[in-house]
């Protein structure tokens, strides 16, 4: 096969660079080793910045998203036992969206198959080629066969775990990486929402967070040992855990309903520098991770793209080199404001295992400071909206 840019990885990254591309009249073929099924099922994150939907909006796959996605102008945060709001509209002028990734997901599928795009699922063994010459090559098993793709760029958006990232030569990579003592038990429950804004819980036993999905489910997570089994939290413990941690003065109750949906999450912060590697581009999980507190994961991948599919259209339609040479800083810079962000929102509102009562102490005083002084709200705000 030939194409112009082989794109490995069907996830968010993947899937909204090839339909940019397509937009701008550049020709892509993505490949992805999990089905069609378990990338449109796949439960991840659920809110999306101004900026994203605008995107997707504007790019002609946001139908969906404007009519069944839940616009949110603001969130609570919650500690020592009461409840604050961070206006973040009024002190922002945008909103965020909750709409689940597995839906995005859906919809740039659906999109890129009505254009005719080449989507090739259950792909094995991939592997990269010549990244440093001007005709790099995707290589996999498919159906018993092996395919190769001659492309003239890469993108590699097969997430942390993919082949792209390890594909560079490790005297060429610079990661940074901190791992977090501590996971997310997430839930999906069906149940009514308790809260009409997402509640973030700083809690002596840890952080919750009550998020949401639709009027009949909701989305919970809660901080818990990233060794844990879901074998060790029957339901009773799981409703017990969650109702202490959430507990208010004001009596507030957490709406109960049957668990279908269970998982546990680790927690990392990690980048990679630069992100590019001759022809191959990174985009996405596989140049960074976030811990989830900040909810910017897919809003970076988005922005990723959003300055891959601008620079490779330049390169293919003006000729211009200039936006690719510039791709790997301007995307790090969005990058590592979103990595201190969530560094930042995950350490104010965690329990540490080593915490002592002083910095449970200084926790709380910087939680106080953030909703009794309008500049530090502003900054939580104009982070968390992007
Ligand atoms: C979610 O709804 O899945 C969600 C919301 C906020 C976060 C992380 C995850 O910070």
């Amino acid at each position: 096969m030939k194409t112009q840019v082989a794109i490995v990885g069907a996830g968010p990254a993947g899937l909204l660079l090839s339909h940019l591309l397509h937009l701008g009249g550049v020709d892509s073929v993505v490949i992805e080793t999990r089905s069609r099924e378990e990338i449109e099922a796949t439960i991840r994150a659920g809110v999306l910045e101004q900026g994203t939907v605008d995107l997707l909006v504007a790019s002609g796959v946001g139908e969906r998203l404007k009519r069944e996605g839940f616009v949110h102008e603001g969130i609570i945060l919650r500690f020592a036992g009461a409840s604050h709001r961070i206006a973040l509209t009024e002190l922002t002028g945008r909103a965020i969206t909750v709409y689940a990734q597995h839906e995005v997901i859906k919809d740039l599928v659906k999109r890129r198959l009505d254009d005719g795009g080449t989507l090739l699922f259950e792909v094995k063994d991939t592997a990269l080629y010549d990244l440093d010459s001007p005709t790099p090559k995707v290589r996999f098993h498919r159906e018993g066969k092996v395919h190769e793709i001659q492309a003239q760029f890469v993108a590699g958006c097969d997430g942390f775990h993919g082949v792209s990232r390890p594909s560079i030569p490790s005297r060429h990579r610079h990661e940074f990486t901190r791992n977090y003592p501590f996971g997310w038990f997430g839930l999906l429950v069906e149940a009514p929402p308790s809260t009409a804004e997402l509640i973030y819980a700083h809690h002596e036993r840890g952080f919750a967070l009550v998020s949401t999905r639709s009027p009949q489910i909701q989305r919970l997570y809660f901080q818990c040992d990233p060794q844990d089994e879901l074998k060790n939290w029957p339901d009773a413990r799981i409703w017990e855990e969650l109702h202490s941690r959430l507990a208010n003065a004001e009596g507030w109750k957490l709406a109960e309903g049957r668990i279908f949906q269970r998982g546990i999450i680790a927690m990392r912060s990690f980048v990679v520098e630069p992100m590019r590697h001759g022809r191959l581009f990174l985009a996405g999980d596989a140049a960074h991770i976030v811990p989830p507190t900040g909810a910017k994961g897919l809003n970076l991948a988005v922005n990723d793209v959003r300055v891959l599919a601008a620079a490779f259209i330049d390169f293919f339609k003006a000729g211009h080199e200039a936006a690719l040479q510039e791709y790997s800083a301007t995307a790090l810079k969005r990058v590592w404001r979103a990595e201190h962000f969530s560094w930042w929102m995950t350490s104010m509102l965690h329990r540490f295992h080593d915490d002592t009562p002083f910095q449970h102490r200084l926790q709380l005083s910087e939680l106080d400071y953030v909703v009794s002084s309008r500049a530090k709200a502003l900054t939580l705000a104009e982070n968390y909206v992007g």
